[in-house]
């Protein structure tokens, strides 16, 4: 790398190479349950269904399907995405305001890029999504992070600081979130501070991503209305993607939002991509239409419930003294904050040396260091492994606190 050093563009000294990555390296070819990833249960790909459409789609279609695309996404596509947004209790005004993307990361990073300009103020959840704060930061702009609690986002405590921010003259032009069942936190916004956050977007004039790759199968109680659906103003640009209820291979996702800017983004991805894969979104449009997705979330739904039901399980029977986690309404992730200031960083070889990994929690934050806490998935170990692996990582934090907390 250094030998190059002096060719490479100023803004690649941002782009962080995660050092959690490295450590998990270590992981690989040894006996080690991972609860640091954050993949589907690949159990719930309806991998016939799939094959089938596949096959179709090049067969009937090939001469589309195989062809480039508009970069806004296939009309077809974008048409039968509106239709199952509105299914899923997300409202879509026209399917023009949608744009399809490669993954939703690929729509954080256009929608990032359409608006922040360097020093832009950005605010976010408190730990919030690695990736997002990776974006925010390549593009330099001041991220101010808003603590979380069990109802999400602390509305109260963003009241203050827009107006500290308004105050010093600083405009605030954006807002982060992931409100349902939240990377890292599996926290869920409730209803009346998304109702309150949006009061705010309205009397301090910001937009609001919401991004919400989990909201579609959530285990207990009702799908909690999102963002998108309560924005009058057309506040919101809203993320989506099928990774998590389709198969994150094919590479969907989308932007769903005002108009105005969703065309900018189109901008923006011409640049990038020209457009995403046409066949994934043919493929993603018949599986929409022969209820693939839909089967795909009902699997989810039931496999996911369960598996965090064993590590909700899991860890009261071993942790209970020793920390306290979140309790997910669905999502992949529980997250765990250990009573003594232990460094999750610090723990990982360990645990990894007696055969268990996760993400240790301090790369979520901003400003509190979240050093004593850690993210769990539960989505793709088997459920033997949860229980297994919330042993192993059990083992490890009582003989840390046994070897360094004496007394
Ligand atoms: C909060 C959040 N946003 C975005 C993504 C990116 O998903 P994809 O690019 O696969 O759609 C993820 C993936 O796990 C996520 O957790």
């Amino acid at each position: 790398m250094d030998r190059y050093s002096r060719f490479l563009a100023e803004r690649t000294g941002r782009m962080r190479a995660s050092e959690i990555r490295e450590l998990l390296k270590l992981t690989e070819g040894k006996d080690v349950i991972s609860f640091a990833g954050g993949l589907p249960d690949p159990s719930t790909f309806m991998v016939d269904e799939i094959s089938r459409i596949a096959v179709d789609v090049v067969r009937l279609h090939g001469d589309k399907a195989l062809q480039y695309a508009p970069t806004k996404g296939v009309t077809a596509f974008r048409d039968t995405l509106a239709k199952f947004l509105t299914s899923h209790g997300v409202s879509v005004r026209d399917y023009d305001d949608i744009i399809v993307t490669t993954g939703s990361q690929e729509a954080l990073y256009l929608v990032s890029k359409v608006l922040i300009d360097r020093s832009d103020v950005v605010i976010v959840e408190e730990p919030t999504y690695l990736a997002a704060l990776n974006v925010f930061r390549e593009l330099e702009s001041r991220i101010e992070p808003v603590e979380i609690d069990d109802e999400g986002m602390r509305v109260d405590m963003l009241e203050d600081r827009l107006k500290q921010l308004q105050n010093e003259g600083v405009r605030v032009k954006l807002i982060y979130v992931n409100p349902t069942c939240q990377n890292p936190s599996g926290t869920t916004m409730s209803r009346d501070r998304r109702r309150y956050l949006l009061e705010l977007a309205s009397r301090y004039d910001f937009l609001i991503i919401e991004d919400d790759p989990y909201g579609y199968f959530t285990f207990d109680g009702d799908r909690v209305e999102p963002l998108k659906s309560i924005d009058r103003e057309g506040r919101v640009v809203y993320l989506g993607t099928f990774s998590k209820i389709l198969a994150p291979g094919l590479r969907i996702g989308w932007a769903l939002g005002p108009m105005e800017i969703i065309n900018v983004m189109e901008l923006a991805k011409q640049s990038v991509d020209l457009h995403s894969s046409t066949l994934s979104q043919y493929i993603a449009m018949e599986a929409v239409k022969r209820g693939v997705v839909d089967a795909t979330i009902e699997r989810a739904r039931t496999l996911y419930k369960v598996k965090r039901d064993v590590m909700l399980e899991e860890l009261e029977q071993e942790l209970s003294k020793l920390a306290t986690w979140t309790k997910p309404i669905g999502g992949l992730f529980v997250f765990l904050t250990l009573k003594h200031m232990i460094d999750t960083k610090k723990l990982l070889p360990k645990a990894i040396e007696r055969g268990v990994a996760y993400v240790p929690g301090a790369g979520f934050f901003i400003k509190r260091n979240g050093s004593n806490t850690m993210r769990l998935n539960y989505s793709y170990p088997s459920i033997t492994q949860i229980r297994e692996g919330v042993r192993r990582l059990a083992a490890t934090i009582k003989e840390e606190i046994a070897t360094t907390h004496t007394g």
